[in-house]
Order: C-alpha cells, then structure tokens, then sequence
C-alpha cells in the first residue's frame, strides 16, 4: 500500500483523536497542532522508547531536563544569535513571505508571480523577556534546540555521574523557532519536541562513532517497524552543514511530499564545548587520567524530532484492505499498523454487547489485562463497528466477551488487527498469551 496522502492522515487524526488544530474555537493558530486521547500515547511511547534505547539499554549516557529559557549568553556563545538563520524574501505586492530555497523559482512570488525582495537572513529564534520589565537587559530566547542545556551542563554531569569518555547526555524536551514556512501538519512547525543526545567522544575517535550512530538511529526505526524502503541515509552536501558541523548525515522518510529529514546525526567536533569555555571563563574541559593530558572531548549528536517520528509511525503505518462484514460480504478497512511498543492502544477488551450478563466478566478481564498493558475497554456500538474503529486507531490485539464466556467455558477470543485470526483462550491464560502474541507482533517490550 502506498503512503496515504497527507490530508487522509490528517482528517483520521482529527476523527479519531490522536491531533488536533490548535485553538481551533477561534479559528486556529497556523501550524500549532494539539494531541489527543491517542496522539498523546503514541508521541508519550515514541519517547518511552528513544529513552529506552538511548538511555536504559545503554551503560554510558544519562538523561538531563535542562530549562527552556538560559542565560542568553548561551546563545551567543553558541553561534545561534548570529548564524541560526534562514533566508528571507517577500513579495513587494501580495507582502506575503517566503524562504526561497524552499520555492521552485527563488525569485517569483509563488501566489502572483512578482519578483520577490533580495533575500534577507532572518534569525529563527523566540525572543521575550524576563521579568517585569521589557528592555534589552531582560530580553531572552526561547531554546531553538535541547543541545545547547546538555553542553552548559557538561561538567556538572561529568563530576556528578563519574562518566569518563566516551559518554553521552540524553534529554527530550521542546523547542521552539520560529519557521518562516511551517508546514505539512506535525512535519514543520513552531513549537516540537525534540529527542537529542550527545554523545561525547576523545578526539581522533569522533569519525568512527560518527559511524556507528549513524547505524544505530537508522536500526532503531526498523525495529520499531517502519518500512526499510521508506527510510535512507544522506549526507549533508559542504553548503548545507550546520555553523557547528563537520559532517552531518540524516535519517531521512519518504512522506508523500518527497524524502524529508526525520533526524540529523552531527559531528560537532569540540565546537559547543570550546565556545562556552571562551565565552563562560569555565573549563570545559576532559582531564583524561591515562593519558594525564586535559582537551575538549568532540561529540557526536543524534537529534531527532518527536513529533516528526510521531507522523512518520502514523504515515508508515496506514494501510487498507477489505476485510468480511460478517454477512458474507467484504468492505474495505482502514488499519494503522503500529508496531506494539508504539500502538496507543495494545489490547482493546470488547463484550459481545453491552449486556448485564457480560459487563461484570468484561470489567474483570480489562482489569487484569490493563495490569500488563496499554488496554482499552468499548461496549458502544456493534462489535463489527468496534473492531473497525479498533483497526483504525491501530490496536494490534482484541478481546472479546461472549456469552460462552460467562455460560460455558470463562474463556476469551483474542483477535489479531493483522491476520484477522481469532483465538480462544481461557482467562486464566489471558496475559501470557497476550503477550506472546504482541511478541509475535514484533514488541520487545511486553
Ligand atoms: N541540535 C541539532 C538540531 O537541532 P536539527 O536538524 O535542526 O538539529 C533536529 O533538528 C530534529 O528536530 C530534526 O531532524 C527534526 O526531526 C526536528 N525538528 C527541527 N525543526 C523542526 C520543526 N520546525 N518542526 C518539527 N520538528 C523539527
């Protein structure tokens, strides 16, 4: 099946809960998006399982929360004040204002055709203030990026967790710029989340890890199911480098619009670490005990967006097919393919109807099945319709109540979304049958 157009994946997002257009009453805020019942779940267990991979599985990077709004010095210290900028151009009639490295002709005005203004560069970052008062002493910046937290916090974190190199620093946490063409839904905009590590490293040995965490960001979203042939590597051309990269390579998907970058992994050399130790008058520095010598360690950065794995998991995951409606017939369905470990919804318990008879043995069985995992229980309705909506949101297993349960034999059906296959098991085997099935199912996490 190939990838679905955008505004499909938008308007099932909507219907189905998992996003929202921002303060949509009083007729929306361009390119701000709220997440819903679903959406909520699956960006919480997208982060679950980058922390998971990044930090619990490994034994040499920790996590750090670092604040939103720093010191502005920071940002001058780190290049962003004078080079985090993109080229502006605007349109002497329509005043409507572009990037024109984004526009097929750089110097026509897309909507009417006029020559647009030389392009000027226009700094991306959130300015505000601090304070009570609205002056340039208490003007600060919003973070257009986590990474800047984790190099001002280097030492602190060396001497607290005893790291010695190589090391990481993993933190999740949002970010804001202000894109002068946000847009195609959750892909560019405003305000994300970003997944950022950094990973630092003795100079001389930065190529070799560069390498190797190249492999391993590019394993991690085929674990977690998304298509081989949708995903590529590609290396940044010299021109396209950011001011702090040596050598940069993106993760990149395939999204209906063409390959668009789902996450950087950047060689930023002792950039970061050597600016704040000039600019601060603090040592930034690694003393390395073996080879009694102090230097700046060089790092390696995995920086991937939340929100944009979000919408790769729902792009890659949509699919349909025809599946029986029970009288003979064949209609076609909607399924989300998550993966396990992403799907918002692992197990949805559904009675046969909503009945006084079959509500009490329901209720029971959601409780024990809610203990293990991400479960959902949904009388309304027809069954069919709830296995449908079921498909739709992605959930990969469903159980159900029938009257045989409670008359007969206090066993259930467990209902593949994949296979269709259905299953009888007793309750008493419910989880671990649960389980190997959502095994079956790829999760390595149940
Ligand atoms: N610290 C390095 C850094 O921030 P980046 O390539 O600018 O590098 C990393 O950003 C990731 O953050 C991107 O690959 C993307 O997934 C996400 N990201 C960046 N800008 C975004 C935006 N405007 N909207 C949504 N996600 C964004």
């Amino acid at each position: 099946m190939p990838a679905p157009d955008l505004a499909r994946i938008v308007s099932l997002a909507k219907r189905r809960g998992f996003v929202f257009p921002s303060s949509e009453i009083y007729g929306g805020i361009g390119s701000s998006w709220d997440y819903g019942p679903l959406g909520v779940e699956l960006k919480r267990n997208v982060k679950e399982a980058w922390w998971r991979s990044m930090v619990y599985e490994r034994d040499d990077v920790v996590g750090l929360d670092s604040a939103i709004i720093q010191n502005p010095q920071v940002w001058v210290a780190s290049g962003h004040a004078d080079n985090f900028t993109d080229p502006l151009a605007e349109c002497p009639s329509c005043h409507k204002r572009y990037r024109p490295d984004h526009l097929d002709d750089p110097e026509k005005c897309p909507d009417d055709g006029a020559a647009l203004s030389p392009a000027r560069l226009f700094n991306l970052m959130f300015k505000t203030f601090a304070g009570p008062v609205e002056d340039s002493a208490s003007q600060v910046w919003l973070r257009p990026e986590t990474a800047q937290g984790i190099f001002i916090n280097f030492d602190n974190v060396l001497t607290a967790a005893r790291a010695k190199l190589p090391f990481g620093i993993a933190q999740i946490g949002k970010s804001f710029r202000n894109e002068i063409t946000p847009g195609n839904f959750i892909f560019r905009t405003r305000e994300f989340e970003q997944m950022e590590m950094e990973f630092f490293v003795k100079p001389g040995d930065d190529e070799r890890w560069h390498a190797h965490w190249i492999e391993e960001r590019l394993a991690w979203y085929k674990a977690l199911g998304i298509r081989e042939e949708n995903l590529r590597l590609r290396a940044h051309e010299p021109g396209e480098l950011a001011h702090y990269a040596k050598a940069t390579s993106d993760v990149e998907y395939r999204f209906p619009w063409g390959w668009g970058e789902l996450e950087g992994v950047a060689n930023r050399t002792d950039f970061d670490l050597s600016q704040h130790e000039a600019a601060s008058g603090k040592t930034m520095k690694y003393f390395d005990q073996e080879a009694n010598e102090h230097y700046f360690p060089y790092v390696i950065e995995p920086a991937a967006g939340a929100d944009r794995a979000a919408l790769t998991f729902l792009f890659d995951a949509y699919d349909e097919d025809a599946a029986p409606t029970g009288d003979g017939k064949e209609e076609t369905r909607v399924v989300l393919r998550f993966h396990p470990d992403v799907a918002p919804v692992q197990v949805a318990v559904l009675p046969l109807s909503r009945n006084a008879k079959l509500t009490p043995t329901a209720r029971a069985v959601h409780a024990q099945v809610r203990r293990a995992f991400r479960a959902q229980y949904d009388d309304a309705q027809s069954i069919g319709r709830r296995y449908r909506r079921q498909d739709e949101i992605g959930s990969p297993l469903c159980v159900t109540i029938d009257f045989q349960t409670v008359e007969s034999d206090n066993a259930v059906t467990i209902r593949n979304r994949d296979t269709m296959a259905q299953e009888r098991v007793p309750i008493a085997e419910l989880t671990d049958a649960l389980r190997s099935a959502l095994r079956a199912m790829g999760s390595a996490r149940v």
